[in-house]
């Protein structure tokens, strides 16, 4: 019996009776057994609300995701109090919605995994404080999750694939490559400088009006720039891939950002346009900027894997290298990334796109990872704080800029 209506619903004030009655609502066949130990995992770090069940083999029981994209594109991004709001109004229903298609009672979850790093703190709170009033009532153990951990352990769960490998997140608020040797032993070798590239993408694509354009309006600004770059010519404009003097693995969108702007007023002036309409050139733009975008990644991971390489920390023969976040579901960079996978004899891998952006199975993934590794599982919860800014792994990035590693040039013809 699902006993949810509106006002239960809205996880405004976290309070115990609020809490019973929700658990209240579960009433799963007693007697049915688990072979296997089950993760609750509960993700609010930004601008999604999602949860799900996973076993410890991997299977995903049950998962339910809240959206707030819609909402976001009409503000023209992210406002966090909005977010929050958001999340207050789905989490209880998302994680009812999760556990009841998974068929399994909060009583039989092994742990209850939750992103608390890093991300908004408005949001992440929402999640921390849902949680831990849920770990509270069923005596059950806390595991806090790094997002971009969780983001780096997906490809574990979909493929089979042994530490170390290599593993390049982007996204509108990631941009890292970093070295996986285990399920909590990172190093991170790059990072942005600034923004990150879908956050650059969604600024562009929000600057040439593309909400206006009938073939892209429902579309995030990454998707849109893509859908759009394949009416264009990418030769039709120029643009430099950024830091290309500087031999380390960190990126940097900004600059190249400001170019675009500026190229953009150019081009509304030639064409007699005011801003807000759509530019004649706007395909060729976005073109053009998915490509540089494409060029600079390549370029930094392409200098990764060599580190990696002659330090022993890879494979020599057969290196993995895993791309993840909403980015990674663009075709254009996706086969950059092969040009360079394929000159380095490493396997270039993805997790399905539902996996890639943020999601519960991942983050109920990284708690099986930690329950199987005895690692980070609390059985107080007492002092546990979110953090909204948490560096992933050791920062060898200074290292590899002193390497001074010259890559190669590929031919990027795609
Ligand atoms: O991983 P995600 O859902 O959320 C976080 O940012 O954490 O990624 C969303 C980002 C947005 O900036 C969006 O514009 C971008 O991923 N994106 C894309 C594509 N699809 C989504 N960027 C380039 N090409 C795409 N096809
Ligand atoms: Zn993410």
């Amino acid at each position: 019996m699902l006993i949810l209506n509106k006002t239960a619903g809205v996880f405004s004030k976290p309070s115990k009776r609020n809490m019973y009655e929700f658990l209240r609502s579960f009433n799963f066949h007693p007697g049915k057994l688990f072979l296997h130990k089950l993760v609750l995992g509960i993700e609010t770090s930004c601008d999604d609300t999602a949860a799900a069940v996973v076993d410890e083999t991997g299977n995903v029981l049950g998962e339910a995701i809240h959206s707030q994209t819609e909402v976001h594109l009409k503000t023209g991004g992210i406002i966090p109090p909005v977010a929050q709001q958001l999340h207050r109004e789905n989490i209880q229903r998302i994680v009812q919605e999760a556990l009841s298609a998974s068929k399994v009672s909060p009583s039989e979850l092994s742990a209850i995994a939750t992103t608390i790093k890093p991300g908004l703190a408005l949001s992440l709170g929402v999640g921390l404080s849902f949680s831990l009033q849920l770990v509270d009532q069923l005596k059950k153990p806390f595991i806090p999750i790094h997002h971009m951990e969780a983001h780096a352990l997906t490809i574990r769960l979909t493929n089979k694939v042994e530490f170390p490998f290599l593993v390049l997140l982007i996204s509108g608020g990631h941009c890292l490559l970093a070295l996986v040797r285990g399920v909590s032993d990172f190093l991170l070798l790059g990072k942005s400088l600034d923004i990150a590239p879908g956050d650059m993408l969604d600024k562009v694509a929000r600057r040439l009006s593309l909400i206006k354009h009938p073939e892209c309006s429902t579309m995030s600004g990454g998707k849109a720039i893509e859908h759009l770059a394949k009416q264009g010519n990418k030769l039709h404009f120029d643009f430099k891939p950024p830091m290309q003097h500087a031999k380390n693995c960190d990126f940097s969108f900004s600059g190249l950002h400001h170019i675009i702007d500026k190229m953009i007023m150019q081009k509304e002036k030639e064409e007699g346009i005011e801003k807000g309409q759509i530019l004649s050139s706007a395909a060729d733009i976005a073109a053009a900027v998915q490509h540089t975008v494409a060029c600079h990644i390549a370029k930094r991971t392409h200098r990764a894997i060599l580190f990696c390489k002659q330090r022993d920390l890879l494979c020599q023969s057969n290196a993995v290298l895993v791309v993840s976040g909403g980015v990674a579901s663009n075709l254009h960079i996706r086969k950059a990334l092969e040009i360079v996978t394929d000159a380095t004899q490493c396997t270039l891998l993805c997790p399905p796109p539902r996996l890639c952006t943020d999601n519960g199975v991942m983050i109920a993934w990284n708690g099986v990872e930690r329950l199987r590794a005895g690692l980070g599982i609390l059985h107080s919860t007492e002092g546990i704080r979110y953090e909204p800014k948490c560096p992933l792994g050791a920062d060898i990035s200074k290292e590899v800029g002193e390497a001074a590693i010259k890559v190669p040039r590929l031919k990027m013809k795609i």
